[in-house]
Parts: structure tokens; C-alpha cells; sequence
């Protein structure tokens, strides 16, 4: 096998879907802490009440340091190479949240035990099924009162449409919570509640439901329950099946508690056995493969510098083939222009100044001045137009004004840009001079102000708008289109590209015009093809 293959084959690039508070940095510092790549909890970042207490937004651009460094967070495991993508929820919760899922090969679904699926998860998991990323389920904190095993499952297959297969089963809950019964290799694992900041090996102590151990290890209560349930589940639940999981029909669940480190190397081993592969990745012209000897790889996402003197930027490459060395020359696509990929951020060693290279599934980050956007291609000199890094229709809109109005066309040019770079979405309304901007986490707006007024110079507000939601729209027939477009001008704006989208007030304006226009599209995603 080449150097290539292998690596290829060791990969396996995901991302965490949440809602917030479901336990995500919790689950991925112990991700980190099994790999070896941290030597003890709490060295991610904050949790919980001390990340709330950081209300102050520009502390968190601040420490943009550290959260390009756990942008990207890659351990080993079993012969594995795991990239893990961070997605940024609570305050940095924007479209880069659901931009990065365009970046992986699957990910994990962490769901509250007491909760079940949240708003923010069911989202999420929406852009997974875009491009049916297979989904791992980790219901965590079965340490506390947590809702019914086979409530939980039920709620999943019902709400996601999604097939479930249990992989573990849960002995108990909250103070009785003992551990759980591993369905995939028939054992028993206990919790030890011991010490959680550290990693000990698993205590499986028995083998197989009818292994006479299990009715000495469990009081009554547990062995009699847990053998029924199990029953129950293998009877209820389709088997397991991996071409269903890979293409995204299926989800394993697994339970456990992050806090408590249980749970967490079964998820691994799960991972390291089922998760797939780096992908092939779709293009308009041909698919590319991971072993494909030449370089090749997409922009996901951008994080703007925060020294306003310099538009610094750090583009995000996810790499789709070949093997990628640092001094590389490589084409960007959409300008025809080489870039000197010498001074890469590979997040993949740990030791930062030794990494020289990179594999399909990593992530590179490029320095660059604002040139490079959202889904441009950087190829060895192939021109591939990749294809599934849509835009995402804003659920926030408000309406951008400067402070001088003397600086309206300046704001419209900074807008023109940050809608460039992927860090909003800007409309131009056709009967109104101001700009409407679209974003999908609230705190992002704050972001944006003090961005323009830092890089660019100009004051702005933003101002709420009775708006509920975008809709870019398409039709087969351009007449239709401008049928539509005619009778809804108060409701039309342009995006950034000059393409038409409807701006809807409410539910029910979007869902008239969707009835009394059957011929047009409306979608709440934009193909971006460069
Ligand atoms: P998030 O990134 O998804 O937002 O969640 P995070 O890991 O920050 O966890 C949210 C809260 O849930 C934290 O409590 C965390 O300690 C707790 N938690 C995570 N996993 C478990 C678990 O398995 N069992 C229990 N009982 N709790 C868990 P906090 O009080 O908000 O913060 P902290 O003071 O504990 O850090």
C-alpha cells in the first residue's frame, strides 16, 4: 500500500453536533484525553458557567488565537488518525457552524439524556443529511435523571427519520446509573466513578446476557431489567448494518456520561471500526478521489485576523487528494493565480513547527489578504469547480445603516465583501436603499459592527426588521421567474452575487408564495460553484 492509501485509509475527519449544554467540550476533551492528545481535563477550554460568564464578545474574538488552534483538534487512536472539526456553538454559533459539516466524512450526534433532541441539533443534523453524513448518536449524561432508553430512540427515529440501532444499553440511571452493556461485543462495562479527570481501562468483567457473572456483579433489579430490555431492543431495532450507516439511513447509539469518561472508548472504538473514510469529493465536472495522486481541496470556512491594520486572513483547506508538502505551489482556481502554500497552519502534528505535510482529510489553514472565499478550489493546476458548499439561508435578519449616511455606498462595498468572504449573507432590496444582513446566530451582528468599523472605518447599526426568513429562488422557466419577480418586488432583494431571493415577513408569507407559485424554487440553500 502507498504511503498515500495508508494514510487515506488511517483518516477519519468529523465534527460534534449539539445543542448547547448537551455536553460537546465535555465529550471532546475526553475524545482528546483517550487519544492522548491532552494529558488531563480541563485543558480544551471553558465550560459551561465560565464560558456564559464571557459574555463580552470581544474577549472571544481576542482569544481568536486559541480558537483557530481547536479549530481543528487530530489525535490517534487504533491506528487511526482522527481530525476532529470543531463547530462553534453557544456565541459562535453562525454559518461556519454549519459550513464545517460541508468538511467532514461524519460526525457525532451528542444528545442530553434528560433533553432529547433539541432545536440546535435537529439543524445541524438537517445540514448532515444534505450529503448524508453518516451519524454516530452519544447520548450522554445517563448519570442523572434521563428519559426513558427506548423514548429516547424512538424520539430520534421519529423526529430525524432516521433508522437507530443501539450499540450499548444503559444499566440504570442517574445515581443508579452502573454502566452499560455492550450490544456490538456482548459485555458488560462498569462505570468507575473514580477518577474523572484521568482515563483508566474499561472494566469489562464479563461475557455474554447469560454469563452467570452478571447476576453476582448486578443487584436484582439491574440483571433481570437489563436482559429484558435488551431483549426488547435487538427485537425492536433493526440489526446493525454499515452500508446503512455510511450512507446515512442508520445511526448507532451509544450511552454513556462524558463527565464521567464512561462511554467515550466505546464511542472511539465505534468510530475507529465504522466511521468511514475520507470521501470522495463531488465536483462539476467528475468526482475526485482521496488517493488521487495530485493535490487538491476546498475553502470551507475563513477566520478573519483580529489586528485591524491588517486584513489577515486564515482560509481553511480541506484537503480532497493527493499528499500535500509544505513549499507547495498551487493553483487557486477562480483566479487562475498560484498560491505559495510555504507558511500553512497544519493543524495535524501536534508539534506545529515539524508538520510538513498533510493528508486527504486534513485541514491546512492559509494565510491569506481577503482573495480566498467559501468553496474555492486550490488544485496542482486541475480545474475542479467542487460542488456541496452551499450557503445557508439566514435566520436572523437586520438592516445595516452607517452612522453617516454620506457612507452608504463604503458600507455597501465592506458588506459586498464580508459577503464575499462567507461571514454573512448581505441583500439588496429592490425598493430600499439599505442593506439587509441574514446571519444564523445573534451574536454574530456584534461581531460584523465592530468588524466594519475595525477594518473598514465605517460606524454601523444594525437595526431589527420585521423579516422572518430568506428564500434564494429558481425557476426552469425564466418567464415564470419573472412573473414571480414582477408581482413580489416589495419581497425581492439581491444577494451578493446579483441572484434573486425572496425575503419572507412570516411562516405564512413564505408558505402563500411557495402555493401561489408552483413553478418557482425556493431554496434555503445556494449552490456556490467557483
Ligand atoms: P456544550 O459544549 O455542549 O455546551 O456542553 P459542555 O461540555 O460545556 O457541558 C455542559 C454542562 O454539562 C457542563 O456543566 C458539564 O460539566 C455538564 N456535563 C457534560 N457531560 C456530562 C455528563 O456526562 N454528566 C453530567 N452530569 N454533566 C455533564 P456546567 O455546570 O454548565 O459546567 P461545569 O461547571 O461543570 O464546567
Amino acid at each position: 500500500m502507498s504511503l498515500l492509501d495508508d494514510a487515506v485509509n488511517r483518516r477519519r475527519t468529523f465534527a460534534i453536533i449539539s445543542h448547547p449544554d448537551a455536553g460537546k467540550t465535555t465529550l471532546t476533551e475526553k475524545l482528546l484525553l483517550f487519544g492522548g492528545a491532552i494529558q488531563a481535563a480541563g485543558a480544551v477550554k471553558a465550560r459551561g458557567e465560565q464560558r456564559r460568564a464571557r459574555s463580552d464578545w470581544m474577549k472571544v474574538e481576542r482569544e481568536r488565537g486559541i480558537s483557530v488552534a481547536s479549530s481543528v483538534m487530530t489525535y490517534d487512536f487504533k491506528d487511526r488518525t482522527f481530525n476532529l472539526l470543531d463547530t462553534p456553538g453557544h456565541e459562535d454559533f453562525s454559518e461556519d457552524t454549519y459550513r464545517t459539516l460541508t468538511a467532514v466524512d461524519s460526525a457525532v450526534m451528542v444528545i442530553d439524556a434528560a433533553k432529547g433532541i433539541e432545536e440546535q441539533t435537529r439543524k445541524l443534523f438537517e445540514v448532515c443529511r444534505l450529503r448524508d453524513v453518516p451519524i454516530v448518536t452519544f447520548i450522554n449524561k445517563m448519570d442523572r435523571e434521563a428519559r426513558d432508553p427506548f423514548e429516547l430512540l424512538d424520539e430520534i427515529e421519529q423526529t430525524l427519520a432516521l433508522d437507530v440501532c443501539p450499540a450499548s444499553w444503559p444499566i440504570g440511571m442517574g445515581r443508579n446509573f452502573l454502566g452499560c452493556y455492550d450490544l456490538f461485543h456482548d459485555k458488560l462495562v462498569l462505570m468507575d466513578r473514580a477518577d474523572r479527570a484521568h482515563v483508566s481501562d474499561t472494566v469489562a468483567v464479563c461475557e455474554g446476557l447469560e454469563d452467570p457473572q452478571i447476576d453476582s456483579l448486578l443487584p436484582d433489579w439491574a440483571h433481570e431489567g437489563l436482559r429484558e430490555q435488551v431483549e426488547m431492543a435487538r427485537g425492536l431495532c433493526p440489526a446493525f448494518d454499515l452500508e446503512s450507516y455510511r450512507e446515512g439511513h442508520l445511526t448507532p447509539v451509544f450511552f454513556g456520561s462524558a463527565i464521567n469518561n464512561f462511554g467515550v472508548r466505546e464511542l472511539l472504538e465505534g468510530l475507529a471500526s465504522l466511521a468511514p473514510s475520507p470521501r470522495a469529493q463531488p465536483s462539476k465536472d467528475r468526482e475526485i478521489q482521496p488517493c488521487e495522486k495530485k493535490v487538491s481541496g476546498f475553502i470551507f470556512k475563513i477566520q478573519a485576523n483580529m489586528d485591524p491594520k491588517h486584513r489577515d486572513r486564515i482560509a481553511f483547506l480541506r484537503l480532497c487528494s493527493g499528499h500535500f508538502k509544505r513549499g507547495m505551489k498551487l493553483k487557486h482556481v477562480r483566479s487562475g493565480k498560484l498560491v505559495n502554500m510555504h507558511n500553512p497552519v497544519l493543524f495535524l502534528a501536534q508539534d506545529r513547527e515539524l508538520a510538513e505535510e498533510a493528508f486527504p482529510g486534513d485541514i491546512i489553514g492559509v494565510p491569506n489578504h481577503g482573495n480566498l472565499r467559501i468553496g474555492d478550489a486550490l488544485t496542482e493546476g486541475e480545474e475542479i469547480h467542487f460542488t456541496g458548499i452551499p450557503s445557508f439561508a439566514p435566520e436572523l435578519m437586520q438592516r445595516a445603516r452607517p452612522e453617516d449616511p454620506m457612507r452608504a455606498k463604503h458600507l455597501g462595498r465592506a458588506l459586498q465583501q464580508l459577503a464575499e468572504e462567507g461571514a454573512a449573507r448581505v441583500f439588496k432590496p429592490l425598493m430600499e436603499a439599505n442593506w439587509i444582513v441574514g446571519v444564523v446566530g445573534a451574536l454574530q451582528f456584534d461581531v460584523l459592527a465592530d468588524r466594519i468599523r475595525t477594518e473598514y472605518g465605517i460606524p454601523v447599526h444594525f437595526e431589527s426588521t420585521a423579516l422572518y426568513t430568506a428564500r434564494w429562488v429558481t425557476a426552469e422557466d425564466s418567464h415564470e421567474l419573472k412573473k414571480f419577480t414582477d408581482s413580489n418586488q416589495a419581497a425581492l432583494a439581491e444577494d451578493h452575487d446579483a441572484d434573486p431571493v425572496f425575503l419572507a415577513r412570516n411562516a405564512w408569507h413564505l408558505d402563500r408564495a411557495v402555493e401561489d407559485f408552483p413553478n418557482i424554487k425556493f431554496h434555503k440553500t445556494k449552490e456556490q460553484v467557483f
